[in-house]
């Protein structure tokens, strides 16, 4: 099942909520969407101000973009108040870390129902632990029903690396297995999916080539830690010119009068079926929403 277009999660920004030069930044910023933190960017020490820091961003909220925030494990000291305060600030999504289970989602889901949170308040879930990835089907079939709020899914790749002792080599080829689950099951939930951070972001080279890999692997988007990894990001997920000749060929091809009825037609010589039109049509849209 592909997720619908409409919204586009290309380049999602992290920001912590302690940063205030951060935040102030954000508003200039070409990234489709914002993660403001409150979880493992924001020192324990902090975690009360940062919720300050919240509060003062979603006063003067910039429009269009979609901002979401990170709130601690509800379980934990700081996440029930985490949840209160992001509630408050009206944000598009709240993105739970460390979600095991689809209880979990529930769980938040129960909370925000109890408070009269708007249908539009969408959870996010962090993908980051080993149970998380075995529970991983479950978790996003939760996507089906819509009154679980769940939109997305976000692959927490420094924590699955830690939780799992594997090495984290520049190919991530210990990685691509698990986060290729995860595709598979944000599809089959109708969820949208995000890529882990890249943390050297000063590799302008490595990072391309892992957000080039990241859309061949079928990622939405991906999930990025500084403002100079934006631009790449925003590339590596718009559909490429050569893409879209393509897509317009397709669409041609079959609203030609002599092709009308059919399931199949042959362009250039390669065989083009109906479902390759549906794929064609979610393309143009896509670059519409993008304006290309
Ligand atoms: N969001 C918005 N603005 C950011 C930013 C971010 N994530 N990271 C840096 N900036 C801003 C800086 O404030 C600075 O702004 P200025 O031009 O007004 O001075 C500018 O971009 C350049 O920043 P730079 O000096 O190169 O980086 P830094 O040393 O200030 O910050 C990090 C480096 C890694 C500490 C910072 O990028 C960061 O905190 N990233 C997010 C980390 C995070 O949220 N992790 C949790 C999820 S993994
Ligand atoms: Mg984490």
């Amino acid at each position: 099942m592909m997720p619908d277009h409409t919204r586009l999660r290309r380049s999602v920004l992290y920001a912590p909520a302690s940063n205030g030069k951060a935040l102030a930044k954000l508003p200039s910023l070409p990234c489709d969407a914002a993660i403001i933190d409150l979880e493992d960017a924001v020192a324990p020490g902090d975690k009360i101000t940062a919720r300050e820091g919240l509060a003062a961003l979603f006063e003067k909220r910039p429009a269009g973009r979609e901002l979401v925030i990170r709130i601690n494990p509800i379980s934990g000291e700081w996440g029930a108040d985490d949840l209160q305060a992001a509630l408050a600030c009206q944000p598009d999504g709240i993105l739970l870390p460390k979600v095991e289970t689809p209880r979990d989602i529930l769980e938040a889901g129960d909370i925000l129902d109890d408070n009269d949170a708007r249908d539009t308040l969408r959870l996010w879930a962090m993908i980051e632990t080993p149970r998380a990835l075995l529970n991983i089907g479950a978790i996003a079939e939760l996507g089906r029903d819509p009154a679980s709020r769940l939109a997305c899914l976000v692959a927490g790749t420094n924590d699955l690396v830690k939780e799992t002792g594997i090495l984290a080599t520049p190919d991530r080829r210990y990685l691509v297995p698990w986060l290729m689950q995860m595709v598979l099951a944000a599809r089959a939930g109708g969820l949208d999916i995000l890529d882990g951070v890249s943390n050297d972001f000063r590799d302008s080279e490595a990072f391309a080539r892992e957000c080039a890999e990241a859309a061949a692997m079928g990622f939405d988007g991906k999930t990025l830690i500084h403002p100079a990894q934006i631009e790449a990001a925003n590339e590596a997920f718009s559909p490429s010119q050569e893409a879209l000749s393509e897509a317009r060929g397709i669409v041609a091809g079959f609203a030609a009068a002599e092709n009308e009825d059919k399931g199949v037609i042959v362009l250039n010589g390669r065989m083009v079926e109906r479902m390759h039109l549906h794929q064609a049509e979610n393309l143009l849209a896509k670059a519409a929403s993008i304006g290309k």
